[in-house]
């Protein structure tokens, strides 16, 4: 079991951030990333849409023979996690959780902002997930539907960025959180801008770094992790997979090796 991958998806390139993530905490295992660039965006669609896609990439990810599903998408996450949960053997993990302990031990003021999609933010997944661990914290939302694109057409260092974070961004920072929750995979990327419009006394967290180090304890406690060699990426889209490599490279500022193409059977 310690030789199978990890699986991680995303709707697109968002959940790279996740994977570097994983790349860094579990330099031995071997993983297989999978981007539906088919189906993205996955924020502003239904849940039985996101629902739908979720199934049909875990049941590809289970056919590849993978010991953990990761789902590196806050909107699949926030939607999708119960049914992966009960339609698939292979145990799944999401990043709500994650970003939400996170944010919990960051702020001094009780005051948390999430930043997501629509999707993410009409779920109530991480209000949720904050008050089971701490009924008194506010949390704050705000949907920011222009990031996606911004950072899947590598529009992040543009002006048209920074104009737009201004808009989504003076509410949150009306609402008096210290602690912003980067509640979308994507968002990372826009780290420097979303850092710059809110100032040094706000954090940002995400939930990378949190998830991996789970993802590890996960693997550790069940004697599955794998502790030699050097672990393997292999790479799906299921449109389009020049483009993908192309702005993933750009994205990661590394190489990602040949990126294949899988069609979904949705
Ligand atoms: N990266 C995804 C997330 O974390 C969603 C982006 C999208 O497909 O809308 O929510």
């Amino acid at each position: 079991m310690k030789k199978q991958p990890i699986g991680v998806f995303d709707s697109g390139l968002g959940g790279l951030t996740i994977l570097n993530a994983l790349r860094r905490e579990l330099p031995q295992e071997d993983l297989i990333y999978f981007g539906d660039t088919a189906n993205v965006p996955y924020g502003s669609k239904s849940k039985a849409a996101v629902t739908r896609f979720s199934l049909a990439i875990a049941r590809f990810l289970q056919q590849e023979n993978v010991k953990l599903i990761i789902v590196a998408c806050n909107t699949a996450s926030a939607q999708a996690l119960a049914e992966l949960r009960k339609q698939i053997s292979v145990p799944v993990m999401g990043v709500i959780e994650p970003g939400a302990q996170k944010a919990v031990q960051t702020t001094r003021n009780g005051r948390i902002a999430v930043l997501g999609t629509e999707g993410t933010v009409k779920s109530g997944a991480y209000p949720k997930a904050v008050a089971k661990r701490n009924k008194k914290a506010r949390v704050f939302q705000q949907a920011c539907p222009l990031f996606v694109p911004l950072v899947e057409e590598n529009w992040g260092k543009k002006p048209a960025a920074g104009l737009i974070a201004e808009e989504y961004l003076a509410p949150v920072k009306k609402s008096g959180a210290d602690t912003v929750i980067l509640g979308c995979t994507h968002y990372p990327v826009l780290k420097p801008v979303i850092a710059k419009i809110l100032g040094k006394n706000v954090t940002l967290v995400d939930s990378a770094d949190t998830l991996a180090e789970a993802a590890s304890a996960f693997l550790t406690a069940r004697g599955q992790a794998e502790t030699k060699g050097k672990g393997r990426v292999r790479v799906y889209a299921s449109d389009d997979p020049k483009r993908f490599k192309r702005l993933a490279e750009y994205l990661l500022a590394d190489r990602i090796g040949a990126v294949r193409l899988k069609k979904l059977n949705q």
